[in-house]
């Protein structure tokens, strides 16, 4: 398996990324879709939680994101009727990578790193991963993760208004 890195995001990261506001399964729910500079600023505050790009390790541009917002800053995915009181405290975990960077198991590699040298400091005992029910490549990964998959699914609006259908996925971390 190709070796991942992590790291802080940078300005400079804009140009590389940029290409995910048009991704149909980010662009219903990213803000990034408002301007990636913008985007990249509240990446670095980190504002809504620890977020990394995902690079490898003899290469610094960035090719994915992996992120987890804390059970406060979570969506209401943390919360709804497929989740325990047993997973709680659960936060959600989100993941993408440019095209060009998929098929190699990166976001895998990218994911366990951020499980292992990330997650663990905030203390959760799960974390959900809400994944729209027609996203094949994102279901495998969450299966090859080790997360369940629980029911029931959910309709939610995307940012323009249109019906999408989510299913949960919990992963235990920690403890
Ligand atoms: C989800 C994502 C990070 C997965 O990364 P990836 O590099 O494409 O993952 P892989 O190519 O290793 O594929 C993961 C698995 O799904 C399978 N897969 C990929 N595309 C598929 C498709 N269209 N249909 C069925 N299976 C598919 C792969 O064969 C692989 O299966 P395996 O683990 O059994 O080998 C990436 O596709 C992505 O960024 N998508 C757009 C953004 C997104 O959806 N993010 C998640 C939101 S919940």
């Amino acid at each position: 398996m190709p070796e991942v890195r992590l790291r802080r995001w940078r300005l400079t990261d804009a140009a590389d990324v940029a290409v995910m506001a048009d991704d149909p399964y980010l662009s219903p729910w990213s803000t990034m879709v408002d301007g990636v500079e913008e985007w990249i600023r509240r990446e670095m505050a980190e504002l809504r939680g620890p977020t990394r790009a995902i690079c490898l390790s003899d290469d610094d541009r960035a090719l994915g994101r992996v992120a987890v917002r804390p059970p406060e800053l979570a969506s209401e995915a943390v919360r709804c009727e497929g989740i325990r009181d047993s997973d709680q405290p659960a936060g959600e975990l989100s993941y993408w990578l440019v095209p060009r960077a998929r098929g190699r198991g990166l976001a895998y590699g990218g994911v366990r790193l951020f499980l292992d040298s990330v997650v663990p400091a905030l203390g959760l005992r799960s974390v959900v991963l809400d994944i729209e029910e027609g996203n094949l490549a994102s279901i495998r990964l969450a299966e090859r993760l080790g997360a369940e998959r629980r029911s029931p699914t959910r309709v939610h609006p995307g940012r323009h208004g249109d019906p999408h259908t989510m299913v949960v996925f919990v992963l235990p971390v920690g403890g």
